[in-house]
């Protein structure tokens, strides 16, 4: 059976994407301080999490639940207002990079709907702005 992870070149290219992602996030206004002292560079957790969680959704190795346990990303979320002005700066951040991506076309469109679908669903606070 393929998998997303497999055609889109493995743990090269969501290392890339999530590297290209925060990039864009330790320069936004309205994203920066959800981070608190966490460290947003290359090598930092946040990257490494998400990375992890990413390659694991889609057919890759389980190193992200063999450390952390089931996602429970609404749980995981729960600790901080994310409302449509945070989903948008999310997802801005996570679909320019997505763009800047080599892979097929197919996988392009299907990685943009479930991240669009996820930052969705993470909303915990729809009034907040
Ligand atoms: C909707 C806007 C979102 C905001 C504002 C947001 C914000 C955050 C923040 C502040 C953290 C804590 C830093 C960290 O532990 O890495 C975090 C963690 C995380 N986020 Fe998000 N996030 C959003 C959407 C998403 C989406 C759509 C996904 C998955 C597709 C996701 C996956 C994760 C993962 C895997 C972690 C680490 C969880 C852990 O193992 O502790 N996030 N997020």
């Amino acid at each position: 059976m393929t998998t997303l992870y497999d055609d889109v070149g493995g743990e090269p290219v969501f290392r890339r994407l999530v590297d290209l992602f925060y990039d864009g996030v330790a320069n936004d206004p309205v994203l920066l301080p959800l981070y608190g002292d966490e460290d947003l560079g290359p090598g930092g957790g946040p990257r490494n999490r998400l990375a992890l969680f990413l390659m694991q959704y889609w057919g890759g190795p389980t190193t992200y639940s063999d450390d952390r346990g089931h996602p429970r990303l609404r749980m995981r979320h729960a600790g901080w207002q994310i409302g449509p002005r945070e989903r948008e700066a999310w997802l801005s951040h996570m679909l320019a990079a997505v763009a800047q991506l080599d892979v097929p076309e197919e996988a392009r469109d299907q990685l943009t709907d479930y991240l669009m679908g996820a930052a969705h669903s993470l909303m915990n606070a729809p009034g907040h702005s």
